[in-house]
């Protein structure tokens, strides 16, 4: 929730209170270099202990509720007809209106199994914008990734409120030139993760179902951050600002034909699911289960997290707790915008994204803009964030380098994690980075993974950039943080 003060500023406000917290340290200017220096310059590489603010990612690092907490205690462990599935079961009926579930132990453990069910070799599968796991995945099925985003996706200063919408005359296009037998199915992001966290419309969600029903082609949302995505439904589609978060979530489970997520994110526990109401669906998915998951009780799940996942479903369609992250990033990204720092507006759904593009403009995209931008807020201030650019995409078949759409740093708000002076401090740092963005050089890979080469690729700085950042702290801010 936001509140406004009485001199007229509007401030994120916190609809809970602290109860446990977790200690952490602000390691030196001199610590911050080794330490990135001995990852790699990748922030995936870094240590827990080296990091002040840990904006890497939303996954699996909300704080949970203390009724979450609880019903940890009550898990049956069972392996088979455990009672916390059926709990969890009953939840997805209440929330999504979906009769059948398949608990899995992540987001792309249920992107592995559609792949495995649906993709084939030659298919197309359109989408809003992908996912890393989604493509890599999809593509080893056989499948080819689309994305067909609007006009507006791609541009990082916007006002349009739903730049995940995906283009009717693009999807037409698609469906018409592979033909329909060919779409393994369409695939709708609830806020583009890639892109800035940016939700679609449920006008746009329907059109969409609208346009593939007839042709025999379903359609799957991705939900991993579907509360948010009902959030900035009800705060910017017309028609929709008196409607609870739980009937917007249930407006977009009618229209899809089957849900999967990563419950690390709105649900605020480790695991996920799939779940639909189309028993052709559930029927064809069912059989692998056990074969690369678990028992079709929990999948792969602990059932401490089913029980959590159980209660964090119902909460996230609480409007406080849906609001949590994106009001909060709402706040932060309006710091960084009045303090000239370049940022991806509107202000999206799991993190407030830089641009590298336009913050160190002089790095060509070959030298990896967000990679270094990322590193650089490391030494500048010890908050990790997550380089979603070039690094992020893999080569393609003939080996070459793949210019990724954009060049972001995401600096992730976990949902209660965080206070507003944390926020302060991230705005405070990253402005006297940007003032000395000229200092920050480029990248080169030392060591590359053939897939998904952001999590365990070793780069180094083209120069000694990262020393000279360093000392340029130092001198401003003294040797002690
Ligand atoms: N889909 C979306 C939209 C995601 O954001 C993620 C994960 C996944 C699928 C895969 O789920 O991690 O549970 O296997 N996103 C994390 C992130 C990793 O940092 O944004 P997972």
């Amino acid at each position: 929730m936001s509140i406004r003060l009485s001199n007229g500023t509007e401030i994120p406000i916190e609809m809970h209170k602290v109860r446990i917290v977790q200690k952490v340290r602000l390691a030196r200017a001199r610590e911050r270099l080794t330490a990135i220096e001995e990852a790699g310059y990748n922030t995936f590489l870094l240590r827990s202990r080296d990091i002040f603010l840990d904006m890497l990612t939303d996954s699996g690092t909300n704080a949970m509720s203390d009724n979450q907490q609880a019903a940890m205690m009550q898990s049956d462990d069972a392996y088979a007809g455990s009672e916390s599935f059926y709990r969890l079961l009953d939840a997805v009926r209440e929330v999504f209106g979906y009769e059948y579930l398949l608990p899995v132990h992540q987001g792309r453990a249920a992107e592995h199994l559609l792949a495995k069910t649906f993709v084939k070799p030659g298919h197309i599968v359109p989408m809003n914008y992908h996912f890393t796991t989604t493509k890599a995945h999809f593509n080893l099925a056989g499948g080819k990734v689309v994305e067909l985003f609007g006009p507006e996706a791609l541009k990082t200063e916007s006002t349009f409120p739903f730049k995940g919408n995906m283009d009717l005359g693009r999807l037409q296009k698609a469906i018409t030139e592979a033909g329909p037998a060919n779409v393994s199915f369409v695939r709708m992001e609830a806020t583009t993760n890639l892109i800035g966290g940016q939700p679609f419309s449920l006008e746009n969600l329907r059109q969409v179902k609208q346009l593939i029903e007839p042709l025999g082609i379903f359609l799957v949302l991705d939900g991993s951050l579907i509360s948010e995505n009902a959030y900035f439904i009800r705060q910017r589609e017309p028609g929709y600002e008196n409607t609870s978060i739980r009937d917007i979530v249930r407006e977009m489970m009618s229209l899809a034909d089957l849900c999967y997520l990563s419950g690390r994110k709105s649900c605020s526990v480790r695991g996920g699911l799939i779940a639909t109401n189309r028993k052709d669906l559930y029927e064809a998915i069912r059989p692998w289960l056990p074969v690369y998951e678990g028992f079709f009780t929990y999948g792969g799940m602990s059932s401490k997290e089913i029980e959590a996942m159980a209660v964090g479903m119902r909460e996230m369609c609480d409007l406080d707790v849906a609001g949590a992250s994106a009001d909060a990033i709402k706040y932060f990204v309006g710091l960084l915008e009045e303090k000239g720092v370049p940022v991806v507006t509107p202000a999206g759904g799991l993190a407030c994204h830089v641009d590298a593009m336009r913050f160190i403009d002089h790095v060509p995209q070959s030298e990896y803009p967000a990679g270094a931008l990322a590193a650089a807020v490391y030494i500048a201030s010890g908050i990790r964030g997550m380089e979603r650019g070039s690094v992020s995409m893999d080569r393609d078949e003939e080996g070459r380098d793949v210019p990724s759409d954009m060049e972001l740093v995401r600096l992730a708000v976990p949902r209660r994690v965080f206070t507003m002076s944390h926020y302060q401090y991230a705005a405070d740092r990253l402005q006297w980075l940007y003032n000395h963005r000229q200092m920050i050089g480029g990248l080169e890979f030392c060591e590359e993974p053939p897939v998904l080469r952001f999590f365990a690729g070793r780069l180094k700085p083209k120069g000694d950039w990262g020393a000279a950042l360093a000392q340029a702290f130092e001198n401003d801010f003294g040797t002690e943080c």
